[in-house]
Parts: structure tokens; C-alpha cells; sequence
């Protein structure tokens, strides 16, 4: 067997698959999957949306996952050095990845905080029944319009408090690592956030008024399928719900064990976060049901999104229900682990990153990371305009970060480097789901192809009217430049140098990694015979 001659450290791992598929799962299911998938699907045609929506899991998202896996698998680094192992060139796909979680990071740690004081205010009704809105908006965030008063300074403390608190729980679990802190806080969270699910899903089923919310769901509105933003938004959204292409992926399956099966891990992972996805749009929509009845009106007038559903339907339900306390305490609460889990994962991307660039150990990284982008987070955001900036970024992030680095990376493996055989081969190597031409097409062509039209047409609705009315400043700093930024300092960090005791340069379980893949063990002596030209140092 390869023997290490250098002092690199040791890649961190985790614990067993079982915690992988849990991690990865827990970070799929985010805030994505409770308060965006409902209404997407609600908007896109009620049960008709199934339709682009599996299109959209099976041709892409999967396929996507898969590719995802291998490249961190069979390159064993955090996203930019797994990507410089494929190809020196293809260092600045890795760190634009990176910053896409700098940006998601910073705003996703923001909606936690919220749920946190709500899980509180569920409890207490703080908000006195009928006034939901106005307590979201005037009392709890005390928004200002921006075309009024521009980015304000003005701290509000009953988020920037939480917010803070939110910060510090992350640092606590990204400093223990991967197996003592990642694996074990999805071991932990992910089972309590089931159990909240399910037990809110039954206790919603039971309301006065859910069948019509049920009815209002699943109906379908065939003619929705002709419209293309309807296929948009299915593709748009499985990529942040399962994780997929900003680096999560890729850096979750580089702490796996090389034995792994790694296309069965990813079929139990996304089928997983459709089914909890699936439950959500079942929960939400039949406590809308009776929201609706409770108030003569009709779902479709109380049905809304992200923002609007989490935080002034549900407490209007909230206050409306018998039990409501209950009812909030689950869903926010389900809101805040859904929420943790997968921003762990987002900063991880972050950290395993410089960790691998700089050899730094793992706190003092954690630290480097965690304390700018807390510091950050709470000076956008606890301020009176932080909505305004969230919806903004998050908006841009999704459609040209996002889809725009999938696009890239997909045409670059594909295309320019011509590695999908390579990463075929090693998705099959232990795999009980075989890929073949269907995953290589899926990836190679369907996908550039759809995520290419997407791209094109999100450019003409942005470029043609300001996003959401917001000032053409405003939407030119938080959105365009800040997508425009990622790609720069992408390329700007891949030129920097590695550290000399990087793991890029040595990194003696990589060789090892791929040599005692490639050259089966005997099975009576467990001695490796490997040719002369495959061992270390003989590689290029
Ligand atoms: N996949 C995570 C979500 O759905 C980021 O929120």
C-alpha cells in the first residue's frame, strides 16, 4: 500500500453513510423546502406541477447530485481543490461556488433568527390575533422602504440579539468538525425534525377546512404545463432544495469513505427531501385550508409565499386555531432545525475550502470564517431595510449564481474537459445504481441546454424591469453587482497562492485514495500489488 511521507493532516471524515446521508439530507431540507416548495407548486398548477416537478428532479437534479458526489469523491477536496485536482483551470468554478455560500450564508442565518423569536412569540401569541401583518413588518422588523431612506444603520435588537445567538450555536458546531460537530448535530436534529413534522402535519390534517386546502393543492391546472416559467421555477428550485451545485455536495461526499456507494446514498437523499417537500405543501396547504374557512375566503386569496407564508399566515393560523401555540411552536421550531442543518452545510463549503488552501487548522478557520460573515450578517440585517436586501439577493444569487455556475460547470466538465467518463466510471465502481448514457446526456446536453434557457430568459426579465420595483441602485449593488462580484473574486482567490503544506501539493491519503481504489487488495493476503508507474510520485 501507498505509505504517506508528509505531515499533511488527515481529511476529516464522517462518522459512518448512515451520517452522510442524514448530513446531506439535512441539509437538503432547508428553509426551501417549507415555505418556498408550497407555494411554487400551489402557483405552478397544484397537482399538475408533479409533472415539471419530477421532470425536473429526475433530469436534473439527480443527475446533477450524482455529478456533485463524484467530483468531490473522486478528488477528495472542498469544492476548489476537488475542482484544480480535475483541472488546474477549474480552480475558480470551486471559489465561485464558495462565495455563493458567503452570500447564502449571510442571509439564510438571518431567517433562522426570525423563526427563533417566533417559535417565542408562537408561544406567547405576542402578536394579538388580527394584526399579524402589521407586528411582522412594523414591530418586529420595523421595516423602512429603501426609495425612502436608503440602506439604513439603525439596529433593530430583537433580531440582531437572536442573530448573534444564531452565530455563535454555528460557530460551536463548525469548530468541532465534521464528525464531532456536522454528523453529530444532524444526528440529533434531523430525528426531532421529523418527529415536529409529521406530529404538525397530522394536527394541521385535523383542522376545520384542511380538505379544501388539500383540494386547492393537489387540483391540477393543466394549462399551467404550457407555461414555460412554470418549468423554470421547477428547475430553479430543486437545485437550492436538494443542495445542488454550490459546492454543498461536493465537499459533503469528500468526507466519505472510499468504499461508498455513492449513487444509492443520493437516490435515498433526494427522495428524502422530496417526500419532506411533498409533506410540506400537505401541512402548509391544509392549514390554509382553514385559515381560508375561517376567515369566507377562498385558499388562493390566502395562499403566498416564502416570507409571507411563514411568518403572517401561519401566526394568523396560529391565532385562529385551537391548539394554535402548539401548532406555531412545532412549525417555527421545524423551521429553525430545518433551517441549522443546512446552513451548517453551507458554511462548511466555506471553511473546508480555506482549510485546504491555507492548511489552517480547523477552528482557527472556522473563526476566520465564521466571526466576518457573523459581523456581516448582523450589519445587513438587523437593520430596517435587511428585507429588502435579502429578497434582492437571494433572488440574484439563485438565477445567476446558482444556475449560472451549474451552467458553467456542466459545459466546462463536459465539454472542455471531457471528464463525465471519468466520473461515470467512478460513480460505478462501488455503486448499486449503475449510470450510464442517459446520466452523461442528462448531464452533458439536457442540462446546459435547460439551465442555458433559464439563464437567458430570467437575464430579460431582470434586465427589463427593476426586480420587485426596488431602486435601480439599490438593485444594482445587492444584485447585479453583488453576482457580478462572485465571479470576480472567484477568479481573483483561485490565483492565489496554495499553502506549501496544502493538501493539493501532498496530500498522502488522496494518492492513497486513488491507488488503493484503483488496485483491488488480494482478498486472502489484503496486500495491494500496485505497478511501479501507478505509485506515488509516479503520478503526474
Ligand atoms: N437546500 C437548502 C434549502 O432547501 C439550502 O433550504
Amino acid at each position: 500500500m501507498a505509505t504517506a511521507t508528509t505531515h499533511s493532516p488527515k481529511r476529516e471524515a464522517f462518522g459512518s453513510r448512515n451520517v452522510f446521508i442524514l448530513s446531506a439530507i439535512g441539509s437538503a431540507v432547508g428553509l426551501g423546502n417549507i415555505w418556498r416548495f408550497p407555494y411554487v407548486a400551489y402557483e405552478g398548477g397544484g397537482g399538475a406541477f408533479l409533472i415539471p416537478y419530477l421532470c425536473a428532479l429526475l433530469t436534473a437534479g439527480i443527475p446533477l447530485l450524482f455529478f456533485d458526489y463524484a467530483i468531490g469523491h473522486r478528488f477528495r477536496g472542498s469544492t476548489p481543490l476537488a475542482f484544480r485536482r480535475m483541472h488546474r483551470a477549474a480552480e475558480p468554478l470551486g471559489w465561485w461556488q464558495v462565495l455563493i455560500c458567503v452570500v447564502i450564508a449571510v442571509y439564510y442565518a438571518v431567517i433562522i433568527a426570525w423563526a427563533a423569536m417566533y417559535t417565542w412569540f408562537s408561544a406567547q401569541l405576542s402578536w394579538g390575533a388580527g394584526n399579524e401583518e402589521a407586528f411582522f413588518f412594523e414591530d418586529f422588523l420595523r421595516s423602512a422602504d429603501v426609495a425612502e431612506v436608503g440602506v439604513s444603520a439603525e439596529f433593530v435588537p430583537q433580531v440582531g440579539l437572536p442573530l448573534i445567538a444564531v452565530w455563535l450555536i454555528v460557530i460551536v458546531i463548525m469548530a468541532l468538525g465534521v464528525k464531532r460537530g456536522i454528523g453529530r448535530a444532524n444526528t440529533i436534529l434531523m430525528p426531532l425534525l421529523t418527529l415536529m413534522f409529521a406530529v404538525l402535519v397530522v394536527q394541521a390534517l385535523f383542522l376545520p377546512g384542511a380538505m379544501e386546502g388539500l383540494n386547492a393543492f393537489f387540483t391540477p391546472n393543466w394549462e399551467a404545463l404550457a407555461d414555460p416559467g412554470v418549468w423554470a421555477s421547477a428547475y430553479g428550485h430543486i437545485f437550492f432544495s436538494l443542495s445542488v451545485a454550490f459546492g454543498i455536495m461536493v465537499t459533503y461526499s469528500s468526507y466519505l469513505k472510499r468504499k461508498t456507494d455513492l449513487t444509492g446514498s443520493g437516490l435515498v437523499v433526494a427522495f428524502a427531501n422530496s417526500g419532506f417537500e411533498i409533506l410540506a405543501g400537505i401541512g402548509v396547504f391544509a392549514a390554509l385550508g382553514f385559515m381560508a374557512q375561517a376567515q369566507g375566503a377562498e385558499v388562493s386569496g390566502v395562499a403566498s409565499s416564502g416570507i409571507g407564508l411563514a411568518f403572517i399566515a401561519f401566526p394568523t393560523i396560529v391565532s385562529q386555531a385551537t391548539g394554535g401555540s402548539i401548532i406555531g411552536v412545532l412549525f417555527f421550531g421545524a423551521l429553525v432545525f430545518a433551517g441549522v442543518t443546512s446552513l451548517i452545510s453551507v458554511i462548511e463549503v466555506i471553511v473546508a475550502s480555506l482549510q485546504d488552501k491555507m492548511s489552517w487548522g480547523r477552528v482557527r478557520t472556522t473563526l476566520i470564517v465564521t466571526i466576518p460573515l457573523g459581523v456581516i450578517s448582523v450589519a445587513l440585517f438587523s437593520t430596517t431595510t435587511a428585507l429588502s436586501v435579502l429578497d434582492t439577493a437571494d433572488a440574484f444569487v439563485n438565477a445567476f449564481g446558482i444556475m449560472a455556475v451549474a451552467f458553467v460547470a456542466v459545459v466546462v466538465v463536459a465539454w472542455l474537459l471531457h471528464k463525465l467518463p471519468v466520473l461515470e466510471e467512478h460513480l460505478n465502481r462501488r455503486s448499486s445504481f449503475r449510470v450510464g448514457r442517459t446520466w452523461k446526456i442528462a448531464v452533458g446536453v439536457l442540462a446546459p441546454v435547460v439551465l442555458g434557457y433559464l439563464l437567458v430568459t430570467e437575464l430579460i426579465t431582470k434586465i427589463s424591469e427593476p426586480y420587485s420595483g426596488y431602486p435601480v441602485w439599490f438593485v444594482g449593488v445587492f444584485g447585479w453587482g453583488l453576482v457580478i462580484a462572485l465571479v470576480v473574486i472567484g477568479v481573483l482567490l483561485s490565483l492565489l497562492p496554495w499553502s506549501r503544506r496544502s493538501h493539493a501539493k501532498d496530500d498522502p491519503d488522496y494518492d492513497e485514495f486513488l491507488v488503493v481504489e484503483e488496485y483491488e487488495p488480494d482478498p486472502e493476503t489484503g496486500a495491494v500489488d500496485i505497478p511501479a508507474s501507478s505509485r506515488k510520485g509516479a503520478r503526474s
